[in-house]
């Protein structure tokens, strides 16, 4: 087995060493990079086994360690619940969700490191406090979280390895959604989106199969219509596959 690689039919270790994807793009600007060295040290979130959540937001912001370009952010509001959002992209929905939600506190997930100089940008232009950023796999930050200590949870037009070979890479398993289950408090929801027919019907047969989600949906508008709180990312604008899908399942007794 190459070093570093996952044999995906073993439990999930607390953390995970290959992420079927890239991490590099485009070189970043000076800025971007600037943001990277400056802020992202001080938004990053380690993960740290059973470690509640809500203590990723309450260290204080300390603008005088940022040095500039980076703006002094105010200080997060007194979180109440976090949220934790699975590659964000260019992290469009995690903003918006968390300038809608100030007293969210929004974990995103992301490795590919363009995506994540993007929302560090936005961050700053918008002066956003609630957002803590992890930069490799999510499992890893899920993994490590205590039970029952997540509001909610996004996984948005997950990479959609469409070929049979290639099922196992996908994000949602049986063996993931046992750990949002454990992560999710009770009435939380996992909301999923894919514009990919294929994944469309292996996360529905998966999630309806689970004892501990139920699919929030009365008509077939419930999961063709994006909801009200539920931005546009930049995958969906591009909709490659299909049509998309938005799913929300909520996290039962
Ligand atoms: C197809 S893109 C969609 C991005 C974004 N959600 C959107 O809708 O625009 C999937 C993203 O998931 C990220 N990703 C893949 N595996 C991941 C993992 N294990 N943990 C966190 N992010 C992951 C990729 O880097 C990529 O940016």
């Amino acid at each position: 087995m190459d070093e570093g690689r996952d044999d995906e039919s073993r439990p999930l270790p607390l953390r995970h060493r290959k992420i079927w994807g890239r991490r590099n793009g485009p070189k970043l600007s000076a800025y971007q990079q600037s943001l990277v060295d400056t802020l992202l040290p001080y938004l990053a979130v380690e993960p740290d086994a059973g470690c509640d959540p809500r203590d990723y937001f309450a260290s204080p912001a300390e603008p005088e360690s940022l040095k500039p370009p980076a703006a002094p952010l105010p200080p997060p509001a007194s979180v109440s619940e976090v949220w934790l959002e699975v590659g964000f992209g260019g992290g469009e929905h995690a903003a918006w969700q968390a300038q809608a939600n100030p007293h969210v506190g929004v974990i995103g997930c992301e490795p590919y490191i363009s995506g994540v100089a993007k929302l560090l940008t936005k961050i700053v232009d918008d002066n956003i406090p609630n957002i803590r950023l992890y930069t490799e796999d999510a499992r890893d930050v899920i993994a490590a979280l205590p039970d029952a200590s997540l509001g909610r949870a996004f996984v948005l037009f997950p990479d959609p390895w469409p070929k049979t070979r290639h099922h196992k890479r996908r994000f949602i398993q049986t063996e993931m959604l046992d750990q949002f289950a454990r992560v999710l408090r009770e009435g939380a929801e996992l909301r999923f989106a894919t514009d990919d027919p294929g994944y469309r019907i292996w996360a529905l047969e998966r999630a309806m199969a689970h004892p501990k989600f139920r699919w929030l949906a009365e008509s077939a508008a419930d999961w063709r219509a994006r909801p009200g709180d539920w931005p546009q990312t930049r995958y969906e604008a591009k909709a490659l596959h299909g049509v998309p899908s938005f799913f929300r399942f909520v996290r039962t007794a």
